[in-house]
């Protein structure tokens, strides 16, 4: 019987987590519907139990939570973008799926549950460094999702004593990180391109910013969130970053540096729903976890670029209509 579940474990900070987990040799349990996910993530996790299926359905969330201690919730349409275009499959796929997981996980007595926050709650306020107990502002559909399911854990935690902790990730990027659809994350998209030699473009002026987290910090401030005493973090949310920020145009020079990419970006109109800049403040998951971003952008991008550069293209191409 697994202890722990990932959902979105064939997605990219899924895929990470479960891999961790298992590394430290704890039995694990995935569940993926593929709207988004890739089968292709799930090589090297044959160890884990797998559910393909849709947290949409209640029985399918009752199934993946049966036996587990502590739920790690990364499913979700991880896209500003996408939202704008469908609000509703992004509410349909974010909320009655968060709330599903949370239903299945008390019927089952799942200890704690660990949910992917997101760092676009805090909208367009211009105070830097985003702080939690700023007032969250959501501006697209996805932000509003991201933030309902924050609400409903700590619900959870209030009405039902199921533990929850909200981590609001930053602009989480590294390997597994799809680049192929154009709701990809930014620094997926700018590796891939500039690697093939094909022009990036900048949405805007390029001097938005924002603090830029790669996967192995997040992983790390997931494990602690799962062990962290309950009278610290249970019904708790914190930010999940580096605490430092970086402008696209800075981004675009440093990747031509590594990849020795030679040409200009073009640049196109902001997208709708962007925020300007972000930048977390990290002290409050300092103390309640002891977390500390153990790898920093420059590192992180180098790492990065290494998996892009060793894995097939082919991958990546076929993937290219999939959104
Ligand atoms: C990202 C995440 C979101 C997360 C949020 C806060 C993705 C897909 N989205 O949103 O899940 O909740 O951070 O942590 O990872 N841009 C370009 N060119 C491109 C693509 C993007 O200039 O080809 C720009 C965008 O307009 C934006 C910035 O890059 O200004 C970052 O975009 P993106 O990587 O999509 O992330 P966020 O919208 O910040």
């Amino acid at each position: 019987m697994a202890k722990y579940l990932v959902t979105g474990a064939a997605g990219f900070i899924g895929r990470s987590i479960a891999a961790e987990l298992l590394a430290r040799g704890e039995t694990v349990r995935g569940i993926d519907s593929f709207i988004t996910g890739k089968r292709e993530n799930l090589r090297g996790l044959e160890e884990m139990e797998f559910i393909e299926g849709d947290l949409a359905d209640p029985a399918t969330c009752a199934a993946a939570c049966a036996g587990v201690e502590v739920v790690f919730h990364e499913a979700a349409l991880a896209s500003v973008p996408r939202s704008v275009a469908d609000p509703v499959s992004t509410n349909v796929n974010c909320v009655d799926a968060t709330l599903n997981v949370l239903v299945a996980a008390r019927a089952a007595g799942v200890r704690r549950v660990v949910y992917a926050g997101s760092s676009s709650a805090y909208g367009e306020s211009p105070t830097l460094p985003k702080r939690e107990d700023m007032a969250p502002d959501p501006i697209s559909p996805y932000a509003v999702a991201k933030l309902a399911g924050e609400h409903y854990m700590r619900s959870f935690w209030r009405v039902y004593g199921l533990e929850t902790v909200v981590l609001r990730y930053f602009n989480v990027f590294g390997p597994y990180q799809d680049p192929a659809s154009h709701y990809s994350g930014v620094l997926a998209i700018f590796c891939r391109k500039m690697l093939t030699d094909e022009q990036p473009t900048i949405y805007g002026d390029g001097q938005q910013s924002r603090d830029f987290t790669y996967i192995e910090n997040v992983v790390q401030a997931n494990l602690l969130a799962a062990a962290a005493p309950a009278e610290k973090v249970a019904g708790a949310m914190m930010n999940a970053a580096t605490g430092s920020r970086i402008t696209l145009n800075e981004t675009f020079r440093l990747l031509c540096g590594l990849t020795g990419y030679g040409g200009a970006p073009a640049y196109a109109p902001s997208r709708a729903g962007d925020i300007r800049d972000s930048l977390a403040d990290i002290q409050l998951a300092k103390e309640l976890l002891g977390y500390a971003p153990k790898v920093d952008f420059e590192e992180g991008l180098r790492r990065t670029l290494e998996w892009y550069r060793s894995t097939s293209t082919e991958r990546f191409v076929s993937q290219s209509t999939v959104m």
